[in-house]
């Protein structure tokens, strides 16, 4: 008998969640404030997850490709662009009136080796390393043209200190191939807005070294629209008024701010593992893994303040802030769940493994209604 029933009252408990009217659409409580996003990858996509798609046009209006558009996915081998799994999502995106992100031109992560080399493996001089990254930036910039809002043109340029990152493109080119990045992407999409993003950004030294960067392609008369702060915090880092002084700082320089990849961690982890270096990681152990069945209510409690103290931030500042995008649709597909660390099990989001809202939605919600 019991066995019978089950499933009619498991599909019904899965469509009063997707419909739920307890839990309205993110994108819809923060209209008029900011746009409300999400990454987006293969799995997302790949039907294995039904409610994945559904339960994104439901709640986002912006979607961002968690990889499909970076360097070592796009253009694994000189010459050779795949822009399958990319165009998927700007299908979907389109045909549910979502605006799309462009992510990642220009980066020292997730680059295969080749792009800093030539066929003999020497490598390259500045005007061949410029060229590649113009061929580049020409070919997937405009296979986007007029679809994409805006490119993080330049990710993770500074480093804490607030110097340029010492990588292949800043060794090779020297520090203008931050500007001739965005001069290319410009001519590529003369409509597309364009980006600077950054972890950790929100801390005063780094922010520095953003804040010159912005400046410098200012001074220039270089397009530069916006300043992603991606956002992937902790429950005790960072102290949220460096994110309200960094949104006013942004602002002041003529930046759209938007916090690019939010999540909040809530496992243990070493403070030098804090950030987003993804290269950085350490190994497993139970005991930086300590709720592997379920998140206790108390923790799930904290989430919830954290939260809402931010959206209480950013929509104090909903002028400046033009977007908001989450990593991840739901805990289950946060890349916490295996960064720094792998194999964990994780809570970052606002929705846990079954798409069900937690405290934390439900925190950040009535943020939203004390302003109506
Ligand atoms: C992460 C993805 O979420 C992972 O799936 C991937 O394995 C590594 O990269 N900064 C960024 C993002 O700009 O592109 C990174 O995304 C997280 C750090």
């Amino acid at each position: 008998m019991k066995n019978k029933i089950l499933p009619a009252v498991l599909i019904s408990v899965t469509l009063l969640t997707s419909c739920d009217s307890d839990a309205p659409g993110l994108k819809d409580v923060f209209a008029g404030h900011f746009l409300i996003g999400t990454s987006i990858d293969r799995r997302e996509l790949s039907g294995a997850d039904p409610g994945a798609l559904p339960f994104i046009t439901e709640h986002f209006n912006a979607v961002t490709a968690e990889n499909a558009m970076k360097w070592e996915r796009i253009h694994p081998e000189p010459g050779t662009y795949y822009f399958d799994l990319a165009d998927s999502i700007m299908d979907f995106a389109q045909n549910s009136g979502m605006a799309v992100i462009g992510h990642v031109l220009v980066w020292h992560s997730q680059t295969p080796d080749w792009v800093f080399r030539d066929s003999l493996g020497n490598q390259l001089t500045r005007e061949a390393l410029l060229e590649r990254m113009k061929d580049h930036i020409q070919m997937v910039v405009g296979h986007y043209r007029g679809k994409v809002l805006g490119w993080d043109v330049v990710n993770e340029a500074v480093d804490e200190d607030g110097s340029l990152r010492q990588t292949p493109w800043l060794s090779i080119i020297g520090d203008d191939y931050i500007e001739m990045a965005f001069r290319y992407a410009h001519e590529a999409d003369p409509e597309a807005e364009l980006y600077y993003n950054d972890y950790n950004n929100e801390e005063p030294l780094k922010r520095a070294g953003v804040t010159a960067i912005v400046t410098n392609l200012k001074e220039k008369g270089i397009r530069i629209d916006g300043v992603g702060i991606q956002g992937h915090w902790h429950l005790d880092s960072p102290d949220f008024t460096v994110v309200d002084e960094s949104i006013n700082e942004y602002a002041n320089l003529g930046m759209k701010v938007m916090i690019t990849e939010m999540e909040i961690n809530v496992l243990p982890t070493p403070a030098w593992l804090y950030g987003a270096e993804i290269s950085k990681t350490a190994e497993y152990r139970d005991s930086l893994n300590p709720y592997a069945k379920e998140l206790p209510d108390s923790v799930g409690l904290q989430l919830a303040d954290r939260y809402a103290e931010l959206f209480r931030l950013l929509l104090r500042h909903s002028d400046q802030v033009s977007r908001v995008t989450f990593w991840g649709i739901n805990d289950g597909y946060s890349w916490k769940n295996d960064w720094p660390i792998p194999g964990r099990t994780n809570y970052p989001l606002l929705f846990d493994r079954d798409y069900n809202p937690k405290p934390a939605y439900y925190a950040i919600i009535k943020e939203a209604a004390k302003l109506k």
